[in-house]
This record gives C-alpha cells, structure tokens and sequence, in this order.
C-alpha cells in the first residue's frame, strides 16, 4: 500500500517536472488552466468563441493557452495576421493538417506532396476549367430542382432550410466533381449525402478525439460506408468524374497509396469541397428571408439580369456584376464563416506585432489565428456587428466596399472567410459562383417564404467554432413552389 502511494506520488511529481511551464518575459501571457494535461479543452471545445473572447479581454490580442498536452499561442489582431500567414519557413500548415486527416478520416498518406496536390487543385479550380465546372454545376444543380420541386407542382413543398440548402448543394457538388451517376448506378446521391450529414455531425468531436464509444463505432462504420460509396470516383476516364479527381488519384497511386487510403483521401476530398457551400448557402437565405429589405435588393438586382437575354451565359461566366448579392455574401460570411487558421512552429520565431511588441514562439508549439473576434466580429471595426446588414459592404454610389480600419489604420484583412496567403482557400472562386448559381435559380424560379413569418434564424451550433462554416442548432422551416405552377 506505501509503495503504491509512494509510486503515485512520485507519478504526479514527475509529470509536473515535465509539463511544468511557466512564462519567460519575451513570451505572450500564458494562461494554462486548472485542469492538468487538459488545460481549457473544456471550455475551448464547448464554445471557442466565447473561451478566446474572455482570454482576450483578460490579456490582450496574444496570449498563450495550454490544451489537451499542447500550448497554442492565440494571435487576435488583423494588423499582425502577415507575421503569421506570409512566414511559411518557420510556421509549417501541413503537420497540423496532418494531425486532422489521420484524426478525422483515418488517413496517413506514404509520400504526401501537398504541394503538387495543390497545384493540381488549382490547375483545374481556376481558368477555363472553373468555366466547365461552373457550367457543369449550374446542369446539376437545374436537374436536381427539378427533379425535387417539378415544375408543375402547384402545392408548397415544406422543408428546413439547412437541409434544403445543404442537400441540393451537396448532391450537385458531388456529381459535379465526383461523378456519383456513373459511379454508382444503383446508389443516388442522396444517400452518399445522407451518410456525410451522418458524418459530418460527428467531425468536431472526430478532430478533438473526444468521441464517445457509441459514436466511435458510429464514426468508423460511416466512414467505412462513405468510402465504399466513393471507392470507383475518379478511377477510370468514364467513370464520370471530373478531371481534377482522376489528376487526384493518379498522384495517390503515385505517392504509393494503397486502395483504402486512396478511398480515405477521396473522402477528405469530398469534405473539402462540399463541407461549407451548403451551411453558407443556408445562412445568406435564411439572413435574406428574415431580412425583408435585404431579400427585395438582392431579388431586384437579379430580376435586372433575368431580363437580359443571356442571362445564365452571363452570371456562370461573371460578366454580369452582383454587387448587392456580393455584399450579401460576404457579410453573412463575416458572420458564420469561423476558421481556425493554426500553424505548427517549426523553429523559435520572434513574432513582430503591428504596435511594435515583439514575442518569442516556442518551437513545437502552435500558432492560431480567429479572424472571427477580429476583424469579423470586432465592434471597433464594424458598427453593430452582431447584426445582419446586407449593405454594409457596398458604398454610397453601389460599388464594394473595401476600405476598413482599424485603430485609425486600413486594414488589409477585414473579413477572412477563405483564409489568406498560400493555404487560403483554392475553391473560393468556385464556391461563390456555386452559391451565387444557386441563389439565384431559387430567387426567379421559385416562391421561396418563411412558414413563420416572425421566424428567426436558429441559434449557432458553438461546437463548431474553427471548422469554417458554422451549423445552426436545429432548423428554419421554409416552403417552396414553382413561381409560375397556377
Ligand atoms: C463557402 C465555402 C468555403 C469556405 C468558407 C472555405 C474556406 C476555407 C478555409 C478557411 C481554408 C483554410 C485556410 C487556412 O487554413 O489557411 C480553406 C482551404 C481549402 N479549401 Fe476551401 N472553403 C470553401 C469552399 C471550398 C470549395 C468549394 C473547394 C474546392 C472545390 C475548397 C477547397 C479548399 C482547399 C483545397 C483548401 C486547402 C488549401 C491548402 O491546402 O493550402 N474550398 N477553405
């Protein structure tokens, strides 16, 4: 008995004298928690907003947080986001990112070349090839309305608008990238979307490791489904998939990937780009449909370009401007769009800050940025930014606004939904213009309303603060018909 209290004793002094740390005075404040080895996972799991913004008001726009066995250093103002996002030689995006895809989707890739994959990405998300992405989505999208609302119904189809915006995008998005039709003539896509939404309600706790046992098992035997579903995308020339994922699966066999990972990878990928489309697409909507004023400008801005001859050559090829929608978008962006941006520190590294401060970052430690609390959400920056104002990225004469500021000082990331620098997003483009296709068929071929009239936009799922788009907690019920069904 004296032995085991010696032995745990001696347990608990050890690891004190190896996790011990405490701040040097060239280093951000840390504040490490009470709870050993977790730290604030707690709290930072249960709402990181809420957890940053109380850490920021206790000391200041950097500080150092002790999570789960690792310190990461919280960086909140726009001014110094270049010291951290322009230096790629000593703040390394691929470890953590690593981390993620072995966490979430089981995957470790032999000889993974990030950067040959991403030029493959934008090889194909830009240019020419966008042009045939983006009419290819604008088909899909078209068929699946269609199949879904005919155009001859004449009574309401009722539904939540998350799942209506996120079903359509994804599915469209999937066959668009994927090739599903093909792939799997006896599985539609509505069940590779069902078995996503299955997964994707279990990916925040899948990237915190803090899956239950019953969800675990949930966990591995949705993804084993999902995969089985995707496992002929992008293999041959007809099996219907785009260009981008065949030029994907050829550098896995490359890397030396076997069939499982490569399926793995193919998942990550379907992640990747149909992760956040349908949650954005869903709060631009509902921000519109519970802003009446909002919902008029952006239908009369629309209803300018319906009238034109060629108006769907002219929105897929943007040579039509959508300011309003544009600024629609990107405020409800500033409002739901919550990346985490982390870096892993590869080497000690003297941040600069924008006011002159200068601070050590300790090797093997992260370094996160959440442009949410600032700029998105920084009152200093945008009037009343708790409130939804369609407008507010348009000037006086409807030209975009960009100029915003800053303690007296233009600030050159005011919003950062995409990320920014060499990892910012590849398919921003592409994103937009799927959202902008989709809104828009909605708007001129569709009565689209509140089932409530006095319905508000649910209430933001906090668990989801750092994985891009936020989820709404539950719902908002809409019904949709045919404009013209008499
Ligand atoms: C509303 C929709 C979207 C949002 C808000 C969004 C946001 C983001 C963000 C915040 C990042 C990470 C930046 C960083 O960590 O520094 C990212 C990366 C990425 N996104 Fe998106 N994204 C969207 C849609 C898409 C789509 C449709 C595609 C592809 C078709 C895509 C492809 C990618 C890729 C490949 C990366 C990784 C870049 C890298 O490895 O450096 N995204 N996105």
């Amino acid at each position: 008995m004296m032995w085991t209290i010696f032995l745990f004793g001696f347990a608990v002094l050890l690891y004190f004298a190896l996790t011990h740390r405490s701040r040097s005075k060239t280093e951000p404040p840390l504040d490490k928690g009470f709870i050993p080895w977790l730290g604030h996972a707690l709290e930072f799991g249960k709402d990181a907003s809420k957890f940053l913004n109380r850490m920021k008001q206790k000391h200041g726009n950097i500080f150092t947080v002790h999570v789960v066995g690792r310190y990461v250093t919280v960086l909140l103002d726009p001014h110094s986001y270049d010291a951290v996002i322009g230096d790629s030689d000593s703040l390394d995006f691929t470890r953590y990112a690593q981390v993620l895809m072995d966490r979430i989707f089981n995957l470790q890739l032999p000889h993974h070349q990030p950067v040959k994959e991403k030029a493959i990405m934008k090889q194909h998300f830009f240019g020419m090839n966008l042009t045939s992405l983006n009419n290819a989505m604008s088909t899909h999208l078209k068929a699946l309305l269609k199949a879904e609302i005919p155009s001859n119904r004449k009574d309401w189809k009722e539904e939540g608008l998350f799942n209506l915006s996120y079903g359509f995008l994804f599915k469209a998005g999937y066959l668009t990238l994927f090739g599903g039709e093909q792939n799997n003539n006896s599985t539609d896509p509505s069940s590779v979307y069902e078995e996503y939404r299955k997964f994707d309600g279990l990916l925040t706790k899948m990237a915190r490791g803090t899956l239950k046992s019953a969800e675990r098992r949930t966990a591995h035997s949705v993804r084993h489904r999902l995969c089985e579903l995707l496992a002929p995308a992008g293999l041959s020339e007809d099996s219907g998939s785009s260009p981008w994922l065949h030029a994907y699966r050829r550098l896995l066999q490359e890397e030396g990937a076997d069939e499982e990972m490569q399926k793995k990878a193919i998942l990550m990928q379907l992640w990747a780009t149909q992760g956040n489309v349908g949650p954005a697409a869903f709060w631009l909507l509902g921000h519109l449909l519970t802003h009446p004023d909002a919902l008029t400008a952006v239908k009369r801005e629309f209803s300018r370009i319906s009238q034109m001859e060629t108006s769907e050559t002219a929105l897929l090829d943007r040579l039509v401007n959508t300011p309003v929608f544009d600024s629609a978008l990107e405020e409800t962006l500033r409002l739901t769009a919550a990346p985490f941006i982390t870096r892993e520190v590869l080497k000690e590294k003297t941040l600069h800050m924008a006011d002159g401060q200068e601070y050590l970052l300790r090797k093997g430690d992260r370094v996160c940025l959440f442009p949410f609390i600032s700029p998105q959400m920084d009152p200093e920056i945008y009037h009343e930014p708790q409130k939804f104002k369609y407008n507010r990225f348009l000037n006086e004469d409807g030209s975009p606004k960009i100029d915003f500021y800053k303690g007296g000082r233009q600030l050159k990331y005011y919003t950062m939904p995409w990320g920014a620098g060499t990892n910012g997003c590849v398919g921003k483009q592409f994103a937009i213009n799927t959202i902008r296709q989709f809104v828009y068929m909605l708007l001129t071929n569709y009565d689209l309303e509140l089932c409530d009239p006095n319905a508000q936009l649910p209430e933001v799922n906090t668990g989801r603060y750092g994985f891009g788009m936020l989820q709404p907690e539950g719902d908002l019920l809409v019904r949709c018909k045919p404009r013209n069904a008499l």
